[in-house]
C-alpha cells in the first residue's frame, strides 16, 4: 500500500482556512464562492432549530456561478441549506450542492407529465474536521473521480452533501447518517418548489467514508424519516467496524485519519473533546496546539504531516488515555455499523477480500447480521485488487445497480428480496469507458 494508492480515494483539496479569504460575492459571474469559514450563507437563518428535519432553510441557485463549471455534463447547480440532527440528537445543519445534468431528463417545460427524474445522493469522503475542505466548496474545481459526470450522463441530478455538518465531524457516523437522509428530504423538496420536479426517485451511493455515512443512513432513515422512500443504495469498501480499530492505525502511513478522528467525532461529544485537552501535551514536542493543526489540513495534507507518527505521543498518559471507558464508547457507539436501525431499502454492498483498510470479516458479519433481520442485499465478493483498487472496479457495477433501481432496469439482477452474495474475480477493463 502506497501513499500514492491511498491519495486517489481522498479529495484532493486543501484545506484553506488560513489563507486569505478572496473577496468575492456569490452572485458575481465567473467568480468561486468564499471558503464555508467565511461565507455568510453558511450559517443558519434564526428560528431554525424549530424546524423539523430536513427542512430547507436556503437554496442558493447557480451556486457555482463559472462558466463552464469544471465538471463534464453540468448545466447548473444549486446548494441547499436544511435542518438536520447530530450525534447527540440535538438540532443542526447541513449543506448539500446539486449538480444538475445538461440535458436534464424532468424540468418544468418537460411534456412528459410522468417524467420521474432520478437523484443520486453521493457521498464523497473528505477525510478531514477541517470545514473548508467541504465538498460544497471543493467541487468548484472540479471532481476527484469522474463519477458525478457518469451520472449526469445518465441523466439524473447527483445531490453531494457535506455529511461530516457545520462542525467538520469527521468519523461520527451519526450524524453523517441523519444529514444524509435529510439532505435527501431537502433536494426533493426544492426539486418541487424551485425546479417543477414533482416525481422523483432517489438512490444512495458512497465508497470509504462516504459509505459509512451512506450505510447509517439507511439504517436510520425507517424510524428517523418513515415517510422517505429511497429506491436503493450502493455501499463499497465499507468500515463496519472502527470502534477499536482506530488506535491500531498510530504510527502508520495512514495515523492522520486518527488524528483526523479524534477531533471530528469529539466535536459532537463536548465531554469527550474536554478529556482529550486534558490530556493532550500542552507545550513542549508533540503538543496540543500542532495535534489541532490537522484540523486545518485536508485529509490528503494531514497524511502526509502525520505519516508513521506515533500519534499516543501527543498524550501525557500516551497510549492508555485514548482507553478511557468514554472515549471507548463513543467510538464505539459511532463506529459500528449494524446498531442504528434495519435498513428497508435495496442494497448493493461491494467489498474485496483483500481490502487493506477495512477488512472484509467485518463486511461480512455486519452483511450477514442485516440479512437475518430482513435485508434485501446484493452482496459482491470481489477476489482481485485492494481498497483503492476496488473503488474503480465497483464502479461500473455501481452504476449498473444504481440504473436499475433509479430507472427501473434489472442489470444487477438483486434478488426481489432476501440477500444473494456473489464471491467474482473482476477489474475493471483498462480503458474501456464507465457508463
Ligand atoms: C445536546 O444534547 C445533550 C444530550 O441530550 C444535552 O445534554 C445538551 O445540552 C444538548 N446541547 C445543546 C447545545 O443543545
Ligand atoms: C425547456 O425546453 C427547452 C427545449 O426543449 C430546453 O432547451 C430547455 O433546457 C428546457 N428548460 C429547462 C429548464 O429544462
Ligand atoms: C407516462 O405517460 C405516458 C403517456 O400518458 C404513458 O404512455 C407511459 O406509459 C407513462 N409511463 C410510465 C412509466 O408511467
Ligand atoms: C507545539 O509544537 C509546535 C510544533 O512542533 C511548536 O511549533 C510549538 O512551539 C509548540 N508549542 C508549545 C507551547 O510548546
Amino acid at each position: 500500500m502506497t501513499m500514492t494508492l491511498i491519495a486517489s480515494f481522498f479529495l484532493l483539496l486543501n484545506c484553506l482556512a488560513l489563507a486569505e479569504p478572496q473577496a468575492v460575492a456569490a452572485d458575481d459571474p465567473g467568480t468561486y464562492l468564499p471558503l464555508p469559514s467565511w461565507d455568510p450563507w453558511y450559517r443558519a437563518p434564526e428560528g431554525w432549530q424549530a424546524t423539523t428535519p430536513g427542512t430547507v432553510l436556503r437554496v442558493r441557485q447557480h451556486a457555482y456561478n463559472m462558466t463552464p463549471i469544471p465538471i463534464l455534463n453540468v448545466g447548473d447547480t444549486f446548494q441547499v441549506l436544511f435542518r438536520s440532527t447530530d450525534s447527540l440528537d440535538n438540532a443542526t445543519w447541513a449543506v448539500t450542492t446539486v449538480f444538475m445534468p445538461k440535458n436534464p431528463r424532468c424540468s418544468s417545460n418537460s411534456t412528459s407529465s410522468n417524467c420521474t427524474q432520478g437523484i443520486l445522493s453521493y457521498q464523497l469522503p473528505y477525510d478531514t474536521s477541517c470545514l473548508d475542505a467541504s465538498p460544497s466548496f471543493g467541487l468548484q474545481w472540479g471532481e476527484p473521480y469522474g463519477e458525478i459526470a457518469i451520472a449526469l450522463a445518465r441523466g439524473w441530478w447527483v445531490s453531494v452533501p457535506d455529511f461530516e455538518g457545520p462542525l467538520a465531524s469527521y468519523g461520527a457516523n451519526i450524524v453523517a447518517g441523519y444529514i444524509t437522509v435529510d439532505s435527501v428530504r431537502a433536494v426533493l423538496s426544492v426539486a418541487d418548489t424551485h425546479y417543477g420536479v414533482k416525481n422523483a426517485r432517489a438512490a444512495m451511493w458512497g465508497y470509504s467514508n462516504g459509505a459509512s455515512a451512506t450505510e447509517a443512513a439507511v439504517e436510520l432513515a425507517p424510524k428517523y424519516a418513515p415517510d422517505l422512500h429511497i429506491a436503493g443504495a450502493a455501499i463499497g469498501g465499507l468500515a463496519a467496524v472502527v470502534g477499536t480499530a482506530g488506535p491500531l492505525l498510530t504510527a502508520t502511513q495512514v495515523a492522520g485519519l486518527l488524528v483526523q478522528g479524534i477531533i471530528g467525532v469529539t466535536s459532537q461529544y463536548p465531554e469527550q473533546r474536554q478529556y482529550i485537552l486534558s490530556r493532550l501535551n500542552p507545550s513542549g514536542p508533540y503538543n496540543a496546539t500542532e495535534f489541532f493543526w490537522a484540523s486545518y489540513m485536508s485529509g490528503w495534507q494531514s497524511l502526509l504531516y502525520f505519516c508513521y507518527v506515533d500519534i499516543f505521543e501527543y498524550f501525557i498518559g500516551g497510549k492508555d488515555d485514548l482507553d478511557h471507558p468514554d472515549l471507548r464508547a463513543m467510538f464505539i457507539r459511532e463506529g459500528t455499523m449494524g446498531q442504528f436501525g434495519d435498513p428497508n431499502v435495496k442494497m448493493f454492498v461491494y467489498h474485496t477480500l483483500e481490502d487493506d483498510m477495512a477488512p472484509i470479516k467485518d463486511t461480512d458479519a455486519l452483511v450477514a447480521s442485516l440479512c437475518e433481520r430482513g435485508s434485501n442485499i446484493l452482496y459482491h465478493r470481489n477476489h482481485w485488487g485492494g481498497h483503492n483498487d476496488e473503488l474503480t472496479n465497483g464502479r461500473q457495477r455501481s452504476f449498473d445497480f444504481l440504473g436499475d433501481v433509479l430507472d427501473g432496469s434489472d442489470v444487477m439482477k438483486v434478488p426481489g428480496s432476501g440477500c444473494k452474495t456473489v464471491d467474482l474475480t473482476f477489474m475493471q477493463p483498462y480503458g474501456k469507458p464507465i457508463v
